[in-house]
């Protein structure tokens, strides 16, 4: 069975199929999905995913797209959000500097604040970092004392750089982009990164894995991402399954 640590079940790709697609996951060999908030709306629509499936939890958070159409209520907004049963993260939350849909400054002080929310919380932060890898290092380097565990989604860092994150507590998350032709960094990252530190995820409807790639991704794909690093490993999709499960479980403190 299969842990999805990342995937946005909410978006308006799954309008027309979301409870069929969800209801037959657990059939698939997917065990667990961490459904994850990236604006208010779509935070609100994880818990309530995780309120309807038992085995779907939520993380509730502002992505850093969105930061600049948010007011510090928002903050407050995703507090009261964090309280609720089954929400095991905060996320994602971080910052992107190959979009830049937010000023750079904006993106960096929602990113502290929400390590603080989560820290207030005592949950676990899911940080997305696209092109922005020495700040987002920077920034948690400077909170350490306030990470209570946390994973970078899909990693696409250098194999130096992972170190630090790890160094922090962190784990390492991979999804569709290793099983893509060209791939290079995360392959050289799922051949290196402790076992105890990897975890897997689809961020569907993202990131479709080979031979789905450019499609509607869903976590039950999250199966192709397994196979492949099991490959790269040269053990068993059960071994890679098993333990990224296991992983994952931890990280999330799920029973
Ligand atoms: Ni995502």
């Amino acid at each position: 069975m299969l842990f999805d640590t990342h995937a946005h079940l909410e978006d308006e790709m799954f309008d027309e199929d979301r409870d069929q697609l969800i209801r037959e996951l657990p059939e698939k060999g997917v065990a667990y999905v961490v459904n994850v908030g990236s604006t208010l709306e779509a935070s609100r629509m994880s818990v309530e995913l995780a309120t309807q499936y038992p085995f779907i939890y939520a993380a509730v958070g502002i992505h850093p797209h969105e930061v600049a159409q948010m007011n510090r209520e928002a903050l407050d907004a995703i507090e009261a959000m964090a309280k609720r049963d089954k929400v095991v993260a905060v996320g994602e939350v971080g910052l992107d500097y190959y979009y830049d849909f937010s000023p750079r400054e904006l993106q960096k002080e929602w990113f502290d604040w929400q390590i603080d929310l989560a820290y207030n919380m005592r949950l676990p932060i899911i940080i997305h970092d696209r092109d922005a890898h020495a700040d987002v290092l920077d920034i948690l380097k400077a909170k350490k004392d306030k990470i209570l565990g946390g994973v970078m989604h899909c990693y696409s860092g250098s194999w130096e750089m992972a170190k630090y994150f790890m160094d922090l507590g962190l784990y390492i998350s991979l999804g569709g982009p290793v099983t893509f032709k060209n791939a290079k960094r995360p392959v050289e990252i799922a051949q290196k990164v402790p076992l105890d530190r990897l975890v897997i995820e689809t961020d569907s409807p993202y990131l479709a894995p080979t031979p789905y790639r450019g499609r509607r991704n869903n976590p039950a794909y999250v199966r192709l991402v397994a196979e492949k690093i099991a490959e790269i490993r040269g053990m068993a999709l059960e071994e890679i399954a098993n333990i990224t499960l296991d992983n994952a479980k931890k990280l999330f403190k799920i029973k």
